[in-house]
């Protein structure tokens, strides 16, 4: 009976044009991003910040669904309404991020695995008391010299595997992240082999596991150039190895693929999404939708400071970059809407 409910639940985050949006930052990295903002690490900044994100009027027209960090899914709005409640009122399905961060991997020098396999059973039980009906786990894959191994890639792919099995008994839609980053001075073509080397384990171990495929979310990274490399690709070509990486290693049964924003301006994110979509639809057996934290966060936060005063703005702005991201999820995104006061 789960199975069907997976399915139901993916379909329903996707309806009409919609992707998901991450706003399951650890503290230590919403910490770091208000440091870069000047805005106070606390735990009531945090709170407003996440306050700010779920009340954003009209947010639901383009997204379907939102993942929450542990911290944010016990607390409350001013008024008292649990954070899961006020996306579930306004048609936003509440996900939750469950893994416990990417640690160093003991004898593999700059390499890391994913923790918090121990007590998730529980864990997922408590989550979907609270109204959670999707799950993250992120597991992160450096591009260097000599990495990733395959004991890393190994490690972290079974880890995802094992993860998603917990999370599918519950019925519970697993969204497994292999993210290969995109820190580095690696080519366009190094981040397609390593994503396909990745992702080709990913789906050996996914079957090892017994997942049912039709019940997961894919969250890749695109395939890109590395931050410090000096050649940058163009928007076609960076759609092209995406799309060529993707259909080499996942199966066609999968029913979506979100990606990851990883790093990437806003409008790059957007203009390659868009790009994946609008010249290659005919090709792509999955649904293929974007599940961006930065990309549709940054502008608002930037916008915010912590100020009472610049919620509105704010909110105008995030709601205005998930609408933008939406346009781009069905391949109608154009540079122009950018700037047009009519695109809203
Ligand atoms: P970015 O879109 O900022 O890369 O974050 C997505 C995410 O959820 C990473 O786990």
């Amino acid at each position: 009976m789960n199975q069907q409910i997976l399915k139901d639940t993916i379909m329903q985050l996707f309806a009409n044009g919609k992707g998901l949006l991450a706003m399951d930052e650890s503290n230590g990295t919403c910490n770091k991003r208000f440091a870069a903002a000047g805005i106070p690490q606390t735990i009531e900044m945090r709170r407003k910040y996440r306050e700010l994100i779920v009340t954003t009027p009209g947010l639901n027209e383009s997204i379907g669904g939102a993942i929450l960090y542990d911290e944010t899914i016990r607390q409350q709005t001013k008024d008292g309404i649990p954070m899961a409640d006020v996306l579930e009122k306004a048609g936003i399905i509440p996900g939750i991020k469950v893994d416990m961060g990417a640690k160093p991997m003991a004898f593999f020098p700059c390499e890391k695995i994913t923790e918090g396999l121990d007590g998730l059973r529980e864990r997922l039980a408590e989550y979907k008391q609270m109204g959670v009906r999707f799950a993250k786990w992120r597991a992160v894959i450096k591009i260097c010299t000599h990495i990733p191994t395959s004991s890393c890639i190994q490690a972290n792919t079974q880890a995802l595997s094992r993860y998603a099995a917990l999370c599918q008994e519950a019925g519970i839609v697993p969204i497994v992240e292999p993210e290969v980053l995109m820190a580095g001075n690696h080519t366009l073509q190094q981040c397609y082999d390593v994503t396909e080397e990745v992702l080709k384990a990913l789906f050996y171990q996914l079957y090892q596991f017994r997942i049912n495929l039709e019940g997961i979310i894919l969250k890749p990274n695109m395939v890109i150039a590395g931050t410090e490399n000096a050649t940058r690709n163009n928007i076609d070509e960076v759609a092209r190895a995406t799309v060529n990486c993707l259909l080499a290693s996942v199966p066609a049964t999968v029913p979506a693929i979100a990606f990851l924003s990883g790093g990437q301006s806003p409008k790059d994110a957007a203009a390659h999404l868009n790009a994946i979509n609008k010249n290659y639809k005919s090709h792509l057996p999955w649904i293929v939708s974007f599940s961006f934290a930065r990309a549709i966060q940054q502008p608002a936060l930037d916008l915010w400071k912590g100020q009472e005063t610049n919620v509105e703005e704010a909110q105008k702005i995030l709601y205005r970059r998930a609408k933008l991201v939406a346009a781009a999820r069905l391949g109608d995104y154009d540079t122009g809407m950018e700037k047009s006061v009519h695109f809203i």
